[in-house]
């Protein structure tokens, strides 16, 4: 049994993490890490009865990895909480799963410095879902086939979404980019500003969208729009399980979901 600690364990996506490893016969939880619920079951926490897993305190997370000595931590929290606990895992030796979004590039950098100084295994994505990763691939294929083309990404996500724009819309535009030879990238528009050569990204908030993204590359007398929507956030919490038992038997090193899907050759 593959024994796994989720941090961020009582929020949207910790739950759901930790009812896709409860159905799993390969892995076991062991610690369930937040800043709220402290000392509570986590299963009564979840509204899914009792399950002998107390929530322990993110602020005291090594003392949480040396009781629970998890094989690998799952972490879907806020970009400050999620380099302060990949560093504390990866110094224990803890492989990891981050699914956190909103990292600035010296954060970013903060956290795949622990990983590789510790020589831990980590998979690290903006999103887990099959369908996005196929559709970053699309996207790909699709700039560079139309490299004059105006591109602009619109991503939607729900009124409690912390960070703008969504890890997947950055790394769409980190794709086309780099599909195009390097292009610059604007957050939205405003007063006069005439187009340039550069990627578009609007972030629309509101409601209880999952997570909407449509790519469009628009030229003259034509346009294609590719989609991408979340109907739930299963997708999501089943790619980062099938990810923690993958990144187990992983050699040490920083991947993507790409590697998990054997998607890489696309990407
Ligand atoms: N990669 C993906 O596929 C994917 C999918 C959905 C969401 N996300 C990202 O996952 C993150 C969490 O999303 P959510 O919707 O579950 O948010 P949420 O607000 O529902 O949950 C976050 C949880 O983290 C906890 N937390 C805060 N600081 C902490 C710390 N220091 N240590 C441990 N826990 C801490 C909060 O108390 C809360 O319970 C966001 O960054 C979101 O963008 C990624």
């Amino acid at each position: 049994m593959i024994k796994i600690a989720v941090t961020g364990a009582c929020g949207r996506m910790g739950g759901l993490i930790i009812e896709n490893v409860l159905k799993s016969k390969d892995l076991k939880l062991v610690s369930a890490i937040d800043v709220t619920n402290i000392g509570k079951d986590i299963g009564e926490v979840m509204r899914a009865g009792k399950l002998n897993v107390l929530v322990e305190d993110a602020n005291n997370i090594d003392a949480a990895l040396d009781r629970s000595k998890p094989d690998v931590l799952i972490d879907f929290t806020i970009a400050p909480a999620a380099v302060k606990n990949v560093t504390a895992s990866a110094r224990k030796k803890v492989a990891l799963v981050v699914g956190t979004t909103g990292f600035t590039p010296e954060q970013r950098t903060l956290m795949e410095k622990a990983i590789k100084e510790n020589n831990v295994s980590a998979v690290i994505t903006p999103n887990f879902s099959i369908g996005v990763n196929v559709f970053w691939g699309l996207l790909a294929e699709a700039a560079k086939r139309l490299g004059d083309y105006d591109v602009e990404i619109i991503e939607a996500h729900h009124n409690q979404k912390k960070d703008a724009p969504s890890g997947t819309a950055v790394k769409a535009a980190e794709v086309i980019s780099k599909a195009q030879g390097g292009k610059e990238l604007i957050y939205g528009r405003h007063g006069i500003s005439p187009r340039q050569k550069e990627i578009g990204i609007h972030a629309v908030r509101g409601g209880d969208i999952v997570g909407d993204h449509t790519v469009l590359f628009a030229g003259d007398g034509e346009r294609i729009e590719i989609k991408h929507q979340a109907h739930n956030r299963q997708a999501f919490a089943k790619g980062a399980v099938k990810a923690a038992a993958w990144v187990f038997t992983a050699k040490p090193g920083v991947y993507e979901m790409a590697d998990v899907l054997e998607l890489r050759t696309r990407i």
